[in-house]
């Protein structure tokens, strides 16, 4: 592939100790002076409006991609020991469940019975000392270990310890809840998955973070396209005209691939400010929005005072699960934080990402039905897609892609 590279560029050698965007602060200054425009680099190119309505292309994406690559599912902040959340992720039944000793576990919601349901699906987090399944009750731990079978004795030399809830691959890192949707895959390396990126998470602290308030819904479209509308700030000044756009610069921004995930900076209004800062004091989150593609299907949107996670969980070709988890340096200490928190949840989750972005894919998703579109172009400040796109696209053409 020649439009992506793997190698990790993020961290020059000569400069170890220095914060993972600096070198795109650079990059943001010099286009606002007016040389050397980062996002302007590189030409056009086009993709092929198939990627994102074809159900084969989606099947290829769904084996190579979810199935194989650990997923971020949420941040461990959300489940206090003894609780747990049955969610359906890209089809696959889960329980994600913090045990009493505090350890996670993500596990098949598969009753080893005869296969029913453990849980109902729901979007909150409950308290469980244990599950039962609703068929016959069979009861499980919140570690997935088989607690108790109801009449016994008409399973005579049954196993107990084989019939544990099926485990999936998973680890926590950086606060980060992270899973392979395959029980047979091996352990997962997390320090080795997030590669350059795992220096960032470390220097924002998103391990000290605290769970906020989460929102998860079903849109109608393709993932692709929500992560295309959070890998270019073409739009923002536009589409957002009426709700964050003036915070932001007009399509400045400088991105760098970093191994398969992404990084990039988005200019706002208080960029300047740096100029007078040492640059330990510049900030990825008040002189500048972050944004990182932890590759393939979580956007992590740094914004001034909280962080978005976005993760996309496609059901189908034209449908995924949106899951947006605020996360804030700190629980609200007082009424007047949960209102300012609780005022900010909903402007971006609702009148920014779900009015207009979402609203926008799901348009597009109808659009490239009709047949307009031969081709979708790409301009020059759309570089992050270029990116993205080659990645999705290597694991595509490499059956043996992992
Ligand atoms: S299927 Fe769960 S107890 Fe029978
Ligand atoms: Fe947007």
């Amino acid at each position: 592939m020649t439009m992506l590279s793997t190698t990790d560029i993020a961290a020059p050698a000569e400069a170890p100790l220095e914060a993972p965007w600096h070198t795109l602060f650079e990059r943001l200054l010099a286009e606002l002076d007016g040389g050397a425009p980062a996002a302007a680099e590189g030409g056009t190119a086009s993709l092929d409006p198939a990627i994102y309505g074809d159900p084969a292309h989606f099947a290829r994406e769904r084996e190579r991609l979810f199935l194989r690559l650990p997923l971020c599912l949420g941040h461990i902040d959300q489940l206090a020991p003894g609780s747990v959340i049955a969610r359906e992720v890209c089809g696959v039944p889960l329980l994600i469940a913090r045990a009493r000793d505090g350890a996670a576990h993500v596990l098949l919601n598969v009753c080893r019975h005869r296969g029913a349901r453990v849980l109902p699906e729901q979007e909150t987090v409950c308290r469980r000392q244990s599950l039962a399944c609703p068929y016959h009750n069979w009861t499980y731990r919140l570690d997935g270990g088989l607690a108790g079978i109801p009449r016994a004795e008409a399973f005579p030399g049954i196993d107990k310890a084989r019939l544990g809830l099926r485990a999936l691959p998973s680890a926590v890192r950086h606060g980060l809840i992270f899973a392979v949707l395959d029980p047979e895959a091996g352990p997962i390396d997390l320090a080795d998955h997030l590669g350059g990126l795992d220096r960032d998470l470390d220097a924002i602290g998103m391990g000290r973070h605290r769970f906020y308030r989460q929102h998860a819904v079903r849109r109608a479209t393709n993932w692709k396209l929500i992560v295309d509308a959070f890998l270019e700030v073409y739009h923002v000044t536009r589409l957002h005209a009426g709700t964050i756009g003036p915070f932001f610069r007009d399509s400045v921004s400088a991105g760098e691939p970093v191994g398969r995930h992404l990084r990039y900076l988005v200019a706002r209004e208080t960029t300047d400010e740096i100029r007078t800062l040492p640059p330990g004091r510049w900030s990825p989150q008040r002189h500048a929005t972050m944004v990182h593609l932890v590759f393939p299907n979580s956007v992590i949107v740094y914004h001034p005072d909280y962080i978005s996670h976005l993760g996309l969980f496609p059901t189908a070709a034209d449908e995924t699960l949106f899951v947006h988890t605020m996360l804030t340096p700190e629980k609200p200490a007082d009424e007047k934080a949960e209102t300012h928190w609780a005022r900010s949840f909903e402007l971006m989750d609702s009148g920014v990402f779900n009015d207009e972005d979402l609203a926008t894919c799901e348009q597009i998703q109808r659009g490239l039905k009709s047949g307009a579109n031969d081709r979708l172009v790409l301009g020059r400040l759309e570089q992050n897609l270029k990116w993205f796109h080659a990645g999705v696209e290597e694991a595509i053409v490499r059956e043996d892609y992992r």
